[in-house]
């Protein structure tokens, strides 16, 4: 089945995570965990970007060294990874020695092949954002564009990148590759900005030294940005490793917020076509959380802390509505009422009811033993099979390339058909009238179909998939789970004694004046 690599953003460590680096991250992992479940045999990246000017300052400000101070801060992330079961294959740091030889040795592949020459910048640059501006760029007043904050005025020499020369290379690429930049609305913003003109991009710096050294000029250091950008290459063996790097390069998406879009989908590939290397097959842009309806800000004190999130209402809640509430890719709002609505309407009520009434009546009808089918009796027991494959095959398709929500919503218009069987083929009306064999197939089905939807939930909700695993007695681990020996309907085995029922998501109750939340007292899912 081949390979798949998958990128997060390395995020900078100038402060704790937010819940903007648990989105791509939880996005990055379920991608990952999918196309193990598929038998590819997968690289999952993720790590820090630690050289810079805004580490440098955000270090000074705390009294330390700037790799004291990252050092300090990387735990925090490596916690909440280990937390949200986060199941990256390597976690990269800018500052790792291999990671810095594999800069200097891109830098100077561009420069013997030309593109990289020396010169003077004189400009704008917006240090929280590490980006260069023209001064028709600035906002009035000389604001930065992309976050409204202060830039600095910036005259030293530099080294240049010939971004001018891949104007029309990149325009090719991404005719030819139409799937290269998603979504497709962000592929037009990418191809607009482009065809507007390139100019030649700095990148190098020389009034600090927090970065990597320039090999050929230790006066400077390279721009963090082709520094972060090289992060993709070094995790797969560049430049020693050529085994490791044919194997998994390019990649077969990174995923970023829609703010680095840029980078990713017009520096990048430049760097990479100047290297002699091939260009990732394709950038997949997501949208921006507010929160409340305003932009998230320590000055406005409503930066969700996904800690919290997850230690309050618990990790796979939160992995699930993040995927649930906004389609991926767009921007969208987050607030702690609309995740209890999730919970208690989606997770307690449709997914956990339907685990527990399926297994309450298997086990009042059938003392909680699996009794085979025995064929089809009405055109919703065909039915029901020909829904669950057909959603199978449309999260192979949407998964790997990053769509998150229409995946999640097919699985869940199945979760919702599964009730909607239940509902008509009445189990309750089956026995009543002593219609058993039909009833050994209707518990049947919809056993078999909980077995679907702990398959294709987990990578959504891994802890969660584990336990309707056992609800059901497969003792397979789910992350073990693989594709060419699940694919078939009928893999439940008859006769196998299941759970006699369980609570999977509790229902809860949120008090927004104190923020506490307690499990509610009725109405269990
Ligand atoms: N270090 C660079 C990335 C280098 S990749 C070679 C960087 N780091 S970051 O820590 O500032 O941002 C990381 C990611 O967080 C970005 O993808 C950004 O889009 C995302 N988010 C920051 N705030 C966000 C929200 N409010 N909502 C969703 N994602 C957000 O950029």
């Amino acid at each position: 089945m081949g390979k798949f690599y998958v990128t997060t953003p390395i995020y900078y460590v100038n402060d704790k995570p937010h819940i903007g680096h648990a989105y791509t991250t939880v996005a990055a992992d379920i991608i990952a965990r999918f196309n193990r479940f598929l038998g590819r045999d997968v690289f999952f990246l993720t790590g820090t970007d630690e050289h810079g000017q805004k580490i440098q300052q955000a270090a000074e400000k705390k009294g330390m060294s700037p790799k004291e101070f990252v050092d300090s801060l990387v735990p925090v992330f490596k916690d909440l990874w280990k937390l949200l079961n986060i199941s990256y294959d390597r976690f990269i740091r800018t500052t790792d020695p291999d990671h810095v030889k594999a800069v200097q040795h891109i830098f100077m592949k561009c420069y013997e092949n030309g593109d990289i020459y020396l010169g003077e910048y004189e400009g704008w640059y917006c240090i929280p954002c590490e980006t260069y501006y023209t001064e028709k760029d600035l906002l009035e007043g000389k604001l930065c564009p992309a976050c409204g904050r202060e830039v600095t005025k910036v005259k030293e020499e530099s080294y240049f990148f010939r971004l001018s020369k891949y104007q029309e290379k990149l325009l090719k690429l991404y005719e030819e590759n139409p799937d290269f930049i998603a979504p497709e609305f962000r592929r037009n913003e990418v191809v607009n900005f482009v065809k507007q003109g390139l100019k030649d991009l700095s990148i190098s710096r020389t009034s600090f030294s927090w970065g990597i050294p320039v090999p050929i000029n230790e006066k400077h250091v390279i721009y963090v940005w082709f520094d972060a950008l090289t992060n993709y290459l070094t995790a797969v063996g560049y430049p020693d490793d050529e085994e490791r790097l044919n194997r998994y390069w390019p990649a077969d998406l990174h995923l970023v917020g829609k703010d680095i879009l840029r980078f990713h989908a017009v520096y990048w590939p430049a760097f990479l076509m100047s290297a002699g290397l091939p260009v990732p097959k394709r950038v997949f842009a997501h949208g921006w959380w507010t929160v409340n309806g305003e932009k998230m800000s320590k000055s406005k004190r409503n930066v969700i802390n996904p800690f919290e999130v997850a230690e309050k209402f618990g990790v796979d809640q939160f992995r699930f509505f993040m995927f649930r509430e906004v389609s991926f890719g767009l921007d969208g709002d987050f607030s702690f009422e609309k995740l209890v609505q999730r919970i208690n309407g989606e997770l307690a009520n449709d997914l956990g009811n339907l685990f527990n009434r399926t297994l309450s009546m298997l086990k009042k009808y059938r003392g909680s033993k699996l009794p085979a089918p025995k064929g089809e009796f009405d055109e919703l027991d065909a039915k029901i099979k020909r829904k669950a494959n057909a959603t199978v095959e449309k999260v192979i398709e949407l998964i790997p390339k990053g769509e998150l929500s229409k995946a999640l919503d097919e699985i869940w218009q199945f979760v919702s058909f599964v009730n909607f069987y239940i509902d008509r083929r009445a189990p309750w009306t089956l026995r009543k009238e002593g219609r058993d064999e039909e009833l050994d197939t209707v518990l049947y089905n919809m056993v078999e179909s909980l077995r679907f939807i702990t398959a294709l939930l987990y990578p959504y909700m891994p802890n969660s998939a584990e336990k309707m695993a056992s609800l059901l007695k497969i003792k397979k681990p789910v992350n073990e789970w693989r594709i060419k020996e699940f694919s078939s309907w009928g893999g439940m085995e008859p006769e196998a004694e299941l759970e006699k029922g369980g609570i999977l998501f509790p229902r809860i109750e949120y008090d927004p004046e104190t923020g506490n939340v307690r499990e509610a007292k009725t109405k269990k899912g």
